[in-house]
């Protein structure tokens, strides 16, 4: 059977697919949504079920993890796990939205609507690869699937799912499918991800809002308290002056430094798509993309305290506040840099008002060895799907379950992403680029084919060194 013209002949039966799982509104932040999230659960379920790949639900403490297996292939064969999140973000400010966020609709050659590209489409493409596949009977290696509905909450509660189903999990190469590309019409894999340490920093003075009047200059003033503190925890080059925060940091390495220089980056472009600032911003001695991808941050993400509305009043407000979150990279952990965080503040915080910091939550940086055989099958599928061999790149966005679940199982993790970057995911109008989902689902049909072959490098032909002689998870 011929699955490229089978995946052809099916293009609009795969957007309308989506479409019906992109009407399901699953906001993880939001409990009005809670039903929601189950509905999408169910509805990702029941369509493993159809394909004949054995599925359950799995409740949390938070929301349910998808998990299904096809193991058709038979124990000799290697067997992929494939991840990715079915909830989305929240769809504020609503009033910016061409057309609503869960009322889909194809404009341009993109499909509109909340979790189109982050992360619904990404996840529905490698059901339909699976799908092509089991009308010929089946792919050539076992499939796991794995799918999340609190990623976009920082996956609290999936780190102890990892760890009780490690065995179920168990898998020779896991495949994300949950990033961008470098740009249209240049197939990517994202062989790197930046980790988060996010932070609430709370700030009380008086017990109630003061007459400013009345009290200003002899009461300290929560809001300017907590202005100060932010002050001091990053200089205006963009340098975090925690104590300690860049110990762990790995550099890049010489070539690494080379290969970010040979992409095709397009300055004028890039601060397009960042919205247009006046210009670029950050440490002047390393690359945009290095700053993106390579380097942590902090940024400060909410702020609030006093008044805000209609014209002036006069007060000294009672608390303010501030949303913080750290970007971190190889090898920072984001328990090392909690703490150095919280005694950083603690040590900085005026004595005249209380001031109290916790962790939100937080996920390890993540790097995929791009050795690894599996990791050369994805970069052999993309060529066969795009007509071109795949730039490799990292991003400086997060997901938790990459390092946690390389860590866990220890196989490579590979992130065969088909996001543009200008399609707005967590912001109004988010869209798919409808040829790369399509090309996405061929790159995912090609992938379980070619993950089948054996690992054509020299150094698994002379030996049975580690990599190679690592055991079958299918057994
Ligand atoms: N798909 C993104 C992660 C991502 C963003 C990868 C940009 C590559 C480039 C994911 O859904 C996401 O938004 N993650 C959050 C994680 C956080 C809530 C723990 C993020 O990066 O802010
Ligand atoms: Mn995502
Ligand atoms: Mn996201």
């Amino acid at each position: 059977m011929d699955l490229t013209a089978f995946v052809n002949d099916n293009r609009q039966r795969y957007v309308d697919e989506l479409v019906s799982f992109l009407r399901i509104p699953s906001i993880s932040s939001r409990t009005e949504n809670k039903g929601d999230v189950a509905r999408a659960a169910e509805f990702l379920r029941s369509e493993m079920e159809r394909l004949g790949i054995a599925s359950q639900i799995f409740p949390t403490a938070g929301h349910p993890v998808v998990y299904g297996e096809w193991l058709g292939a038979g124990p000799g064969r290697p067997t992929v796990l494939i991840y990715g999140h079915y909830d989305v973000q929240p769809v504020d400010p609503l009033e910016l939205w061409k057309s609503p966020p869960f009322e889909p609709q194809v404009r341009g050659g993109a499909l509109y609507a909340r979790g189109s590209v982050d992360d619904k489409g990404q996840v529905w493409l490698h059901l339909k690869a699976f799908e092509a596949w089991r009308k010929a009977g089946g792919p050539p290696v076992n499939v796991k699937m794995i799918f999340e509905g609190e990623e976009e909450i920082g996956s609290a509660n999936l780190g102890p799912f990892l760890e009780q189903e490690r065995e179920r999990l168990r898998a020779d190469a896991v495949v994300v499918s949950d990033s961008p590309m470098f740009g249209k019409g240049i197939p990517s894999i994202c062989y790197g991800l930046r980790g988060l340490a996010y932070m609430q920093v709370d700030v009380e003075g008086p017990a109630v809002d003061l007459h400013s009047g009345s009290f200003g200059g002899a009461v300290n003033n929560p809001a300017n308290a907590l202005a100060h503190l932010i002050a001091k925890l990053k200089d205006e080059q963009g340098k975090v002056l925690v104590p300690g925060f860049y110990d762990k940091v790995r550099k890049l390495t010489a070539r690494e430094r080379k290969e970010v220089r040979r992409l095709p980056f397009n300055r004028k472009e890039w601060l397009a798509s960042a919205g247009s600032p006046p210009r670029e911003w950050g440490e002047p001695q390393f690359h945009v993309l290095e700053r993106i991808w390579a380097r942590p941050t902090l940024e400060v993400n909410g702020i609030w305290g006093g008044y805000q509305g209609e014209g002036a009043k006069t007060i000294i407000p009672s608390k303010a506040g501030a949303k913080i979150s750290m970007r971190l990279v190889p090898d920072q952990t984001p328990e090392e840099i909690e703490r150095k965080f919280t005694a950083y503040v603690k040590k900085i915080a005026p004595k005249d008002v209380k001031v109290t910091v916790r962790s939100l939550h937080g996920g390890s940086a993540f790097l995929c060895p791009t050795d690894a055989p599996e990791f050369q099958a994805t970069e052999r599928a993309l060529e066969r799907a795009f007509g071109k061999k795949p730039v490799l790149i990292r991003e400086g966005g997060s997901i938790p379950f990459t390092a946690t679940i390389q860590a866990a199982l220890g196989v490579p993790v590979i992130l065969m992403g088909f996001g543009l970057p200008d399609e707005n995911s967590h912001a109004p109008n988010e869209r798919l680029d409808l040829d790369n989902y399509h090309q996405g689902i061929l790159a995912a049909v090609y992938l379980l084919e070619e993950l089948a072959k054996p690992d054509p490098s020299p150094a698994a032909a002379a030996g049975p060194p580690a990599k190679s002689a690592r055991r079958r998870a299918g057994r």
